[in-house]
C-alpha cells in the first residue's frame, strides 16, 4: 500500500497529546461542550478527545480538503458529535455563527504541515525529494511556491527568506533565484535545493541543518500566508471561548511561538498603567496562563517520534467573561 492509499490512523502520531488532553479537560466535563479542533489533519488529536470525552462535540477545521477526507472516515464512529468543515482558521467566528454556537469549551491549534502533507512528494513541502513547487495547503489556492520564485522582485524574495526563514544568506539566494530564472523558470525542488546550497558559504553550511531548509519553510509560509491569518485566529480563538474555556497552541518554529506568546500574554495581563493602585472593573486580565513559558516534548517522546522535537506549547485559560474584551 503507498502513503496515498493508507488511511488517516497509519500515518500520524499526535504530538504531546497526554500533555494536550491534560490542559483542555478540566473545560471539556460538562455534556455538550464544544472542543475546537482549528487544525484536524489526520484526527490523531481530535479522535483521542472524542474517545476520552464521551458527551463533547467537536468541530474540527482543515484548510486542506484531502485531510477532511480522510479523517471524515477515520472520524465516521463519532459522526454523530463530530462537525468537519473547509476552512481556514482565522474563520472560526463565521464557522462558529453559520453552527449556531455562540462559545465554545476549548480550541486546540496543533500548527504547521501534517505527516501527510510532508510525505506526499507531490505537494512539494519537503526539500529533501524532488516535487513540484507546490507547497499549497490547500490546492484550490490561487498561488504556489512556484508562482513566487519565478515572479517576486529580488527585494521581496530576500525579505521573505529573511523573515520567515531567518535565513542570513537571503539576499545572496534571492539574487540567485532571480538569475537562473531568467535561464529557465522554477519548476521543481530539486533545482532550488542546489541551489540554496550552492549560495550559501560552505563554512556555513555545516549548521543549522539542509542548507534549503530555512528557504522551504520561508516559502511555505508565504504560500499559505500562514503568520498573517494566525496573527488574526488566536485573538479570534480566545474571543470565542467560554468562561473557564481553554487554548492550546502548539508551534513548531519560532515565529508562530512567538505570536502564540504574545496573544496569549496580552490577555493575561491588565490593560491599564501599571501604576494604577487598583485595576478598574472590566479591566482585569480576561487569561490565565497555563503553561510556564512553552513546553517541550520529553525526550523519549522525542526518540519515539522525531517530529515532535520542535514542538512548543502554550495554554490558557479563560477567567473572565465573554463580550469583556476590549
Ligand atoms: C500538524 S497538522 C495537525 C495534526 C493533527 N493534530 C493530528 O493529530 O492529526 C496541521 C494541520 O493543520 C492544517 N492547517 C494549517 N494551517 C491551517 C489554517 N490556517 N487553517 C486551517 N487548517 C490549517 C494543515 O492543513 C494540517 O492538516
Amino acid at each position: 500500500m503507498d502513503g496515498a492509499e493508507r488511511g488517516a490512523e497509519g500515518r500520524h502520531v499526535p504530538v504531546m497529546l497526554d500533555r494536550v488532553v491534560a490542559l483542555l479537560a478540566p473545560g471539556l466535563q460538562h455534556p455538550g461542550a464544544v472542543l475546537v479542533d482549528a487544525t484536524l489533519g489526520l484526527g490523531g488529536h481530535a479522535e483521542a478527545f472524542l474517545q476520552r470525552f464521551p458527551d463533547i462535540r467537536l468541530i474540527g477545521l482543515d484548510r486542506d480538503p484531502e485531510a477532511l477526507r480522510l479523517t471524515g472516515d477515520r472520524l465516521a464512529p463519532y459522526a454523530e458529535r463530530v462537525t468537519l468543515v473547509h476552512a481556514v482558521y482565522d474563520e472560526l467566528p463565521q464557522v462558529l455563527f453559520d453552527l449556531g454556537i455562540p462559545a465554545i469549551d476549548g480550541i486546540l491549534f496543533d500548527l504547521g504541515v501534517s505527516s501527510m502533507q510532508l510525505d506526499e512528494a507531490g505537494r512539494g513541502f519537503a526539500y529533501s525529494q524532488d516535487a513540484p513547487l507546490d507547497m499549497r495547503m490547500d490546492s484550490t489556492a490561487p498561488t504556489t511556491a512556484a508562482d513566487i520564485l519565478n515572479t517576486y522582485s529580488s527585494a521581496e524574495l530576500a525579505r521573505i527568506l529573511f523573515q520567515y526563514g531567518e535565513e542570513k544568506f537571503s539576499r545572496r539566494i534571492a539574487d540567485r533565484i532571480v538569475k537562473a530564472r531568467e535561464t529557465e523558470p522554477f519548476t521543481n525542488s530539486a533545482r532550488l535545493s542546489e541551489l540554496v546550497r550552492d549560495a550559501i558559504p560552505q563554512a556555513a553550511r555545516r549548521t543549522g541543518g539542509h542548507p534549503a531548509k530555512r528557504t522551504f519553510q520561508a516559502l511555505r509560509i508565504e504560500v499559505n500566508g500562514e503568520l498573517e491569518v494566525l496573527r488574526r485566529a488566536l485573538p479570534a480563538a480566545v474571543a470565542s471561548l467560554a468562561l473557564h474555556g481553554r487554548i492550546v497552541v502548539m508551534s513548531y518554529q519560532s515565529l508562530e511561538d512567538r505570536i502564540a506568546k504574545q496573544v496569549l500574554a496580552a490577555g493575561a495581563k491588565s490593560d491599564v498603567p501599571d501604576d494604577l493602585p487598583v485595576i478598574p472593573a472590566g479591566h482585569e486580565p480576561y487569561l490565565k496562563l497555563l503553561t510556564r513559558g512553552a513546553e517541550k516534548p520529553t525526550e523519549e517522546e522525542v526518540a519515539e517520534n522525531p517530529r515532535a522535537a520542535s514542538a512548543r506549547v502554550r495554554a490558557a485559560e479563560r477567567v473572565r467573561e465573554k463580550g469583556l474584551v476590549a
